[in-house]
């Protein structure tokens, strides 16, 4: 039977690209002579132990770069920074860097198919097996699959060798560096199940489904195969043999009263395939599904088992603070909490295929998923990439949409990018004739740098796909819809507003942007680009995006390092435009008052309420500032309040009843450090440090210099949300940021954390 073997433990890691004999002569020989990190003989006793995920970009330091003016309205680095430093990898260094590890492979494997399996090496990768040359990858984002078996030493010590070059950028965005995803090796019979595919018939009206369970076999053609349907508490719901044919069979279980996979019920079922040869079980493969049915309808939008469903969804980049692209599955699993808490329901992985775990969290959860492949190109590695993509991804009830492409202007209005775009579409649709295409196109004409205004400019991919996807330009939405009135749509990305957590006055110097800062042009846009998703046609939209990342920094370039896009900050704490979300995006009663009430005597200040009531009314020190009426979608402001230190208060109504208040308090001076748990799994704890006065009240301009330190365990990394903290990300010290600090911990039951800072009273907690 087939074993599934962790490979994340125990790598030797070196900073700098170490150059060899083989290096000189490329691959003139496979095997043998080697003196560098490929070599057995070679010396890695400096070398550094690190753990997978691991992300060796975020480890080095930000350099400053010069800018320079293109075309008029675009900065880009200036050429001299353009080698070693991406501006829009933020400025840390890009490198290269070499991993080694050891690990024992018994002699009764012997006869057995092995693989090493990665599942993203970022990028130019190339492994050597006992100094064999194995592979190499250029796609940072590709799982890479090497079959060993005729490399290996059976029953004895076997030595991997990588080399990752992440000087090359893919995308205009943080990248990572190194072997950020799992690694594991995968053993198998020569004879074994090779993938299997399942998909779902649904009969709404008669709660009923037909699933089919097609496994694909490998080295084998014709053998007996057993296919056992697990419900989501573990009985078994069907149960049939059958012999391939052609190494692959197709079992059909006609099921009643299934268990529909949604938002809120994510049940999942699991196939299990066992394949027999000669009378003997030779493999199993097990496979979890959700039933569920979706479609999207070019007059009511998204449905999913038959309800309509707006989706409130996020795009989103795989880096988080402090640990870069290296994320444990528990960090992904926080953020999608944070991202549900907010009302979303759908996760873009622009612009890239996920972390496999990042699907697998987002079917436990109900999370919806539209899933990106890296670029719009039909070339040979990038099909490639794409059927990985479909062929990995295609059995998550979570994904709803594969996208083929994110604004690729420079061909999307061309003959070369319709016929492009037809050849990927072909292709998934041979691989998955069940999941929906979309492409995220953009109105906008690169060449001319003006908006384009004829919606047939894009028709020709656009009428392609089955969900016509459009970012930004929603003016154009309109006249699509009009001219196609038979096609799906969905805003593909929209958003890009832009602001600093906890930020009230802009400090341009350090790259911090005030959200009520009325200069700047997307001043409170967010809301407007949600109202201009009602129409029932608009099946929802991807805001740009759920959390800051590291990269392309926006709205600042440097001395900032991150982008300012998201709801929440890097760490996953919320800005306030998050509950402008939250309020008209999930259930819960919503009064979010802002900004802080720590001012100067004689200030006077506009307050801001993100609320879904219908009716606020608010109160400075006990006396009303009168109850304002709530539009929906929309905002409230009462402008120009005379601060006076004490209460701000707000009390909301719905429907002439009190359903929420929020008060906000004038705080003291700093008087001590807390700290406690915001999320915990397994053996990460996601710790949340937090400035406060002497009667407990989070200071809102806190920015104590925080150092964190466990007993046992380790300090993954720290954050605090600022774009411009150039403090080492995975260091146990960082400044707090407008009160906020958060320190990602790797520790078991037991381990104490702690929190200090100078002058302030420190704590700890016990996990
Ligand atoms: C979009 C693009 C995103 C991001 C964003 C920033 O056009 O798709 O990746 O760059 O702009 O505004």
């Amino acid at each position: 039977m087939r074993e599934k073997i962790s490979m994340d433990a125990g790598w030797k890691f070196h900073l700098g690209d170490i150059v060899s004999i083989r290096n000189r002569w490329a691959w003139g020989k496979s095997g043998s002579w080697n003196q560098g990190p490929e070599s057995r003989s070679f010396d890695d006793a400096a070398w550094r132990e690190v753990d997978l995920p691991h992300d060796f970009l975020i480890e080095t330091i930000p350099v400053p770069y010069h800018e320079k003016e293109f075309d008029g309205d675009n900065v880009i680095p200036a050429m001299e920074d353009v080698n070693n430093i991406h501006t829009t990898a933020g400025s840390f260094q890009k490198e290269v860097g070499w991993y080694r590890k050891h690990f024992f492979v018994p002699a009764s494997d012997k006869g057995r198919k092995i693989y090493f399996v990665f599942d993203g090496i970022y990028r130019d990768s190339a492994a050597y097996l006992n100094e064999f040359f194995i592979g190499s990858e250029r796609s940072g984002y590709k799982k890479i699959v090497y079959d060993i078996t005729d490399f290996i030493n059976y029953g004895g010590d076997n030595l991997i060798s990588v080399k990752a070059d992440a000087r090359q950028a893919e995308g205009w965005f943080y990248e990572g560096g190194g072997i950020y995803r799992h690694a594991y090796l995968l053993k198998v019979a020569p004879a074994h199940i090779a993938d299997t595919f399942v998909w779902c018939e649904v009969d709404l009206a008669k709660k009923s489904a037909v699933v089919n369970v097609r496994p694909e076999l490998e080295n084998c053609d014709a053998a007996t195969l057993v296919t056992t349907v697990f419900s989501p508490d573990g009985a078994v719901v069907g149960e049939a043999e059958q012999r391939s044919v052609d190494g692959t069979a197709l079992f059909r279980f006609a099921m009643d009263n299934v268990k529909l996979w949604d938002t809120a019920h994510p049940h999942l079922y699991r196939a299990a395939t066992t394949l027999y040869v000669g009378g003997e079980a030779v493999d199993e493969l097990s496979t979890r599904f959700g039933i569920r049915d979706i479609r999207f309808d070019a007059d009511r939008g998204f449905l999913l088992n038959g309800i309509q469903t707006k989706l409130k969804g996020v795009c989103c980049h795989q880096n988080h603070g402090g640990l870069g692209t290296a994320l444990p599955d528990e960090v992904y699993r926080f953020r999608i909490k944070r991202l549900q808490d907010m009302g979303c329901n759908a996760y873009r992985t622009s612009h890239y295929p996920p972390t496999p775990e990042l699907l697998d969290a987002c079917d436990e959860m109900g999370m919806l998923v539209m899933d990106e492949t890296r670029l719009l190109s039909s070339a040979r590695e990038d099909l490639e990439q794409l059927e990985c993509l479909v062929k990995r991804d295609r059995n998550h009830p979570c994904v709803i949409l594969y996208s083929i492409g994110n604004e690729e202007a420079q061909s999307q209005t061309t003959p070369q990018g319709t016929l492009i775009a037809g050849t990927m579409i072909r292709h998934i649709k041979r691989l998955d004739p069940h999941t929906p295409v979309t492409m995220a196109l953009l109105m906008w004409d690169l060449k001319n740098r003006l908006p384009i205004r004829d919606v047939h400019a894009v028709s020709g991919i656009s009428t392609q796909l089955d969900v016509a996807g459009f970012n930004y330009q929603h003016v154009m939405w309109g006249p699509h819809h009009e001219e196609f009135p038979h096609q799906p749509m969905v805003c593909t990305e929209q958003g890009t507003f832009k602001s600093t957590r906890g930020c009230y006055r802009t400090d341009a110097a350090n790259c911090h942007l005030s959200i009520l800062d009325k200069t700047v042009d997307s001043y409170m846009k967010g809301a407007e680009q949600w109202q201009v998703c009602r129409p029932d046609w608009m099946s929802g939209l991807f805001l740009w995006t759920g959390f800051d990342y590291y990269g392309e920094p926006t709205p600042y370039a440097w001395p900032a390092i991150s982008s300012q896009f998201g709801t929440m900050d890097l760490c996953g704490y919320p800005k306030d435009f998050y509950y402008y979300y939250k309020a008209w995006w999930s259930d819960e009663d919503v009064l979010h008052i802002f900004p802080h009430w720590n001012w100067n005597a004689g200030d006077v200040k506009d307050i801001y309420v993100f609320s879904n009531c219908d009716e606020v009314e608010l109160y400075v020190g006990g006396r009303s500032l009168g109850k304002k009426a709530m539009e929906r979608d929309s905002y409230l402001i009462w402008e120009q309040v005379a601060y006076e230190p004490g209460i701000l208060s707000g009390v909301g109504y719905k429907n002439g009843v009190q359903v929420a208040e929020e008060c906000i308090r004038t705080t003291g001076a700093p008087a001590a450090v807390r700290l406690s748990v915001d999320y915990r799994e397994h053996d990460i704890a996601m710790l949340r440090a937090e400035i406060v006065d002497e009667n407990g009240l989070v200071v809102p301009d806190g920015g104590q210099p925080l150092t964190f330190e466990t007993d046992s365990g380790k300090i993954l990394g720290t954050a605090n949300g600022d774009p411009s903290d150039h403090m080492p990300p995975n260091g146990p010290v960082r400044r707090a940021f407008h009160g906020l600090a958060q320190a990602v911990v790797k520790a078991g039951n037991g381990a104490r954390v702690t929190v200090a800072a100078e002058g302030l009273a420190g704590s700890s907690v016990l996990l």
